[in-house]
Formats: structure tokens, C-alpha cells, sequence
């Protein structure tokens, strides 16, 4: 590859970063740098393999202009906080589900589509509409002063609640063509607290593999203590270590694997890993580890 080549793929990978970032920064409305963002991506990708000296200036005064915009938004973020961004807030009852980030059979041969059409639009759906009924239920009882049936709802509220935001993160944290090993600072992280990814991988397997009945294993962010840490879960939010953000999901109810590998749980672990996302968890990370609050 020449260092031509190697640089207009380095671009490529930059340009894709930053949407990936401004999307999840919710920045939706500078219409003028989603433009030039996918104007780049275009330019990308019509050009060749040889590139003439015009068409590599032209490519570097672009990314330049991008970059100068990208670092006036890093600014005005950092003067301002994040306040001035619009972040979405959903009111009592308005959960909704979220599209799966690729096709039902995407994730094959690791998880078949009829799985997958099952988990997602059946089993997160009756999450998300028994989060919503909870939450609506506990608006009436604001409203009525009725506290009565707290218990029942609370329970709800945390059954349908973290079966609505794990399923969420557990689409995100795949992706076909996945696996490999993660890098950036949750590279140094893991290897930090756990010894080695191998390690890390070991002990992740194990906890999901000896999960008691179903439930979840959680690769979480510590912000208080400030490491890593793996968890089970038992259903939904059972043993669930509260303080913590989960980075990396894996669904280990049987829903999530059984028409496919029958009771061969193991099996369905260690295939998983060949569809990781460690973009979205190295993103997560980055993200939970912003928070800081006093060690105790
Ligand atoms: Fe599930």
C-alpha cells in the first residue's frame, strides 16, 4: 500500500469517527458540517487508486476545513459544558424500540435471523411496553397520591427498565464482521485490571457461562472506584451493581441463543465473540469514563 493509499483510508476512518461521535453527541442540527462530512466521504470514495497530485491537495485542504470546524465545535463545547446541546429526554410512557443497527440476519452464522427477529421485535418490545405501563402507572400514582401498589411497579420498573436499556446496549455492542480485540484507552484499561484480554476474555466467558438460571454478564465502569469490573445478573437486574454503566452486554437467556445451540450455552458465548463491537464499547467507555466522583 502506498502512503498515498494509506492515507486517504486513514481519512476515510477519521471522517467515519467523527459522524459516529456527532451522532452521539445528539448534534443533529449544523446541517453544514453533516454536509461536508458526507461530501468528504463521497470525494473518498470516487477516487481511484491513483490519485493525482490535485485530487491529494484538494482531499487534504477538505479534511483541513474539517478538522478547523470540528475543533471550533470541541471549544465551544468545552467553554459552554454540555448544556447547550439538546439531549433527548423521554417523558413517563414514551420508551420506544429502537431499530436493530443492521439486518435480522446480519449476525449469522453466530445468530440466526429467526432469532433475531424474535429477540428484538418480540422480547424487547414487551420490555419497552411493560417500561412504559410502569412508568405511566407510577405517574398515576404521583398524581393520585395512591402509593399502594409501589412494590409492583417498582419491581416492573426495574425488570422492564433494564431489560429495555440492556437490550439496547446489547444490539449496539455487536456488529457483523465484529471480534478482534479492543484498543484506545480500554485496551490500557483492561489489561490494567484484569492481567491481559485474555484474561479479561476468560473471566467474562466464565461469569456469562455460570450465570445461575438467566440472566446477563456485564463488562461495567466503575466511575466511584475508578477500574473495570465483570458482573452477572441474574434475570434482568438481580445482583446488578448499581453506581456502575454498563459497557459490554452479552444476553444469556435462553430467548438469545436456544433455538440455535439448544442448551450448548458455552457454544453461543464463545461464537459471540466473533461479533463484538469494540468501536461502540472503546466510544462507551470513553464516554463513562468522563465521570468523576469521590472515591470512597
Ligand atoms: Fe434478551
Amino acid at each position: 500500500m502506498n502512503r498515498f493509499t494509506q492515507y486517504v483510508q486513514e481519512l476515510f476512518k477519521w471522517n467515519e469517527e467523527m459522524k459516529h461521535f456527532l451522532e452521539l453527541e445528539n448534534v443533529r442540527d449544523n446541517l453544514e458540517l453533516w454536509e461536508e462530512l458526507d461530501q468528504l466521504t463521497e470525494l473518498i470514495e470516487s477516487t481511484g487508486q491513483s490519485l493525482s497530485d490535485e485530487d491529494m491537495l484538494y482531499l487534504q485542504t477538505k479534511a483541513e476545513n474539517i478538522h478547523e470546524q470540528m475543533e471550533s465545535y470541541f471549544n465551544r463545547k468545552r467553554e459552554a459544558g454540555t448544556i447547550w446541546i439538546a439531549e433527548k429526554t423521554v417523558s413517563p410512557g414514551g420508551h420506544t424500540l429502537p431499530d436493530l443497527p443492521y439486518a435480522y440476519n446480519a449476525l449469522e452464522p453466530y445468530i440466526s435471523e429467526e432469532i433475531m427477529r424474535l429477540h428484538h421485535d418480540k422480547h424487547h418490545r414487551s420490555y419497552v411496553d411493560g417500561l412504559n405501563k410502569a412508568e405511566l402507572n407510577l405517574k398515576k400514582a404521583r398524581q393520585n397520591n395512591d402509593y399502594s401498589l409501589i412494590k409492583h411497579w417498582s419491581r416492573e420498573l426495574a425488570f422492564h427498565g433494564s431489560g429495555h436499556y440492556l437490550h439496547t446496549i446489547f444490539w449496539q455492542n455487536m456488529i457483523p464482521k465484529g471480534g478482534g480485540t479492543p484498543q484506545g484507552q480500554l485496551k490500557g484499561a483492561i489489561e490494567n485490571y484484569f492481567g491481559s484480554f485474555n484474561q479479561f476474555k476468560k473471566q467474562f466467558s466464565e461469569a456469562a457461562k455460570q450465570v445461575e438460571g438467566v440472566g446477563w454478564a456485564l463488562l461495567v465502569w466503575a466511575p466511584r472506584a475508578r477500574h473495570l469490573e465483570i458482573l452477572q445478573s441474574e434475570r434482568h437486574m438481580l445482583l446488578t451493581q448499581w453506581d456502575t454503566i454498563p459497557l459490554l452486554v452479552l444476553d444469556v437467556w435462553e430467548h438469545a441463543y436456544y433455538l440455535q445451540y439448544k442448551n450448548n450455552r458455552a457454544s453461543y458465548v464463545d461464537n459471540w465473540w466473533n461479533i463484538v463491537n469494540w468501536n461502540d464499547v472503546e466510544m462507551r467507555f470513553d464516554k463513562a469514563a468522563e465521570i468523576k466522583w469521590p472515591a470512597f
